[in-house]
């Protein structure tokens, strides 16, 4: 395929010289319309290319096929057979592709117990139940890894009427499943593996990256453009290949929950990023792997920072890092991760990509350079250099135990059935009716169904004290949780 065209960018690039206008929306006109304080911050370009998708940029029967043509150059640069373009960011391909999987199926899903909440909304939106597979934890560090082959078996023995199975792989923090192995046990049982891959946008552009879900077996993997490729906020594909998922079920589920009016911005940002990593993806990946390794060096010699690499993997760990993720222990500091973050926004501007009790992230990608990095270093050596006896506030962590909450009901059941709101200390041993998740990385602690514990409250309550985000609680404060109302 001709990987020098750009369909979409080339389309919008036709819409502006033609000087086509449209009675149509969008209502600001590209920018007429619109305030001119808005367009003074915002610039009046990005409204110029806010084009309505069809009977705008295409014509009202998409005769020219911008968005088909894209998508199949999309599919071709990843080595996948068909790839979809979505808006609403992997919140929404990922529900997609389990409703095109499990949808209507009996026999539930397997479904790692960290995975991010857009997952679990999926599983309340559709209605099937999940089998949940324990994922690997590192009791000392207080940090779960991606499930290994063996438990995605154990799993499968469990549940071996599930429609198929479903991982995150790269975790938020950029640690990594050994799909292939996965993706074989799944289809010794003729079974399909979605991934949840929206860390991993660059993956197929670099082989010193982790494996690819599509080079690896997987059936369906999604991916946010936004995230480690440079699309805007939200742009989404979701990519297919083998005959275990039905391409039309998948684009069915998807145009059932995406919107009718998609953002073209979106979709031509994707198509000339697909462009630019076959024609450049290598060369630029390369070097931000080695800016990547130089910023891990210098973060390295700053006292009491360990910046976590080989760690991370093993046997009883995961299987593969994207050391684009340079994620950084604070333990030998005495301060969180929270505090870290906090101090390097406001004394220098710089917003890290996730922090917890005791680890800060910077994630880095194809943007960053020598000079970024000595920007991210200089911070966090001055937050170092000011510390003189942090005292962050004491989280109580729960055990992996502790959080391996009981499944009571299903998800959807619990969160729309009638519930009741109950000051915190009354919840525990009640099942929760809501999703309880600090944000990022966005892992619910609780899901809609689970019996809640008094160490999960506790670890909640006293992480909101020390700085955590929980934003999908009802109470953001935890003060009240809402649960599912005694017949
Ligand atoms: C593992 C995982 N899956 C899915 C999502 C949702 O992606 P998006 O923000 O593109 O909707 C996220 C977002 O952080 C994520 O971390």
């Amino acid at each position: 395929m001709d990987h020098s065209r750009a369909p979409l960018l080339e389309a919008l690039a036709d819409y502006h010289r033609l000087g086509r206008y449209g009675f149509t929306p969008p209502g600001h006109r590209q920018g007429r319309g619109t305030d001119a304080r808005v367009l003074e911050v915002i610039g009046r370009d990005a409204f110029g290319s806010d084009v309505l998708a069809n009977a705008g940029l295409d014509d009202r029967l998409s005769r020219h096929g911008y968005l088909a043509r894209a998508e199949a150059l999309m599919a071709d640069a990843v080595r996948a057979e068909t790839a979809f373009f979505s808006t609403c960011g992997s919140s929404l391909s990922v529900k997609a592709a389990m409703m095109a999987v499990a949808g209507g199926h009996d026999g539930g899903l397997l479904v790692p117990r960290d995975s991010h909440k857009s997952i679990v909304a999926g599983l309340i939106f559709s209605g099937v139940q999940p089998h949940w597979i324990t994922p690997r934890w590192d009791a000392e560090q207080h940090f779960s890894h991606p499930p290994s082959p063996q438990q995605v078996r154990n799993a499968w023995e469990e549940h071996p009427d599930a429609a198929g199975a479903l991982i995150v792989t790269p975790s938020p923090y950029g640690t990594c499943a050994d799909i292939a192995a996965i993706a074989d046990l799944c289809h010794e049982r003729g079974k399909p593996l979605i991934v949840d891959e929206a860390w991993g946008a660059h993956l197929p552009f670099h082989e010193d990256l982790p494996t690819w879900a599509m080079d690896a077996g997987a059936d369906v993997c999604v991916v946010s453009v936004h995230k480690m490729g440079a699309g805007f906020e939200q742009g989404s594909v979701f990519h297919l290949q083998g005959d275990l998922v039905d391409p039309i079920r998948l684009s069915e589920c998807a145009d059932l929950l995406m919107t009718t009016s998609p953002n073209v911005l979106i979709y031509a940002a994707m198509d000339g990023w697909r462009r630019q990593m076959v024609e450049h993806g290598h060369e630029l990946l390369g070097e931000a792997l080695r800016v990547a390794e130089h910023a891990r060096r210098q973060l390295e010699e700053i006292p009491g920072i360990a910046v976590l690499d080989d760690e991370l993997l093993g046997v009883e760990a995961s299987h593969d890092l994207d050391r684009l993720q340079v994620l950084m222990d604070l333990a030998g500091t005495g301060a969180s991760g929270y505090q870290a973050a906090d101090w390097l926004r406001q004394h220098r501007r710089l917003d890290m990509g996730l922090a917890d009790h005791r680890r800060l992230l910077a994630t880095l990608s194809l943007g960053d350079d020598k000079g970024t990095i000595d920007t991210l270093v200089d911070g966090i050596r001055a937050w170092r250099e000011q510390l003189t006896e942090p005292t962050p506030a004491r989280i109580a962590l729960p055990s992996p135990a502790d959080l391996q909450l009981e499944s009571a009901m299903l998800p959807r059941d619990a969160f729309f059935g009638p519930v009741e709101t109950v000051p915190a200390d009354n919840a525990v041993g009640r099942i929760a009716a809501e999703q309880l998740t600090p944000y990022p990385p966005g892992v619910p602690v609780v899901v809609p169904g689970e019996v809640i514990d008094r160490a999960v409250v506790d670890y909640l309550r006293t992480g909101l004290d020390a700085g955590m985000n929980v934003p999908d609680a009802a109470d953001a404060r935890l003060r009240t949780i809402r649960v599912v109302a005694r017949a």
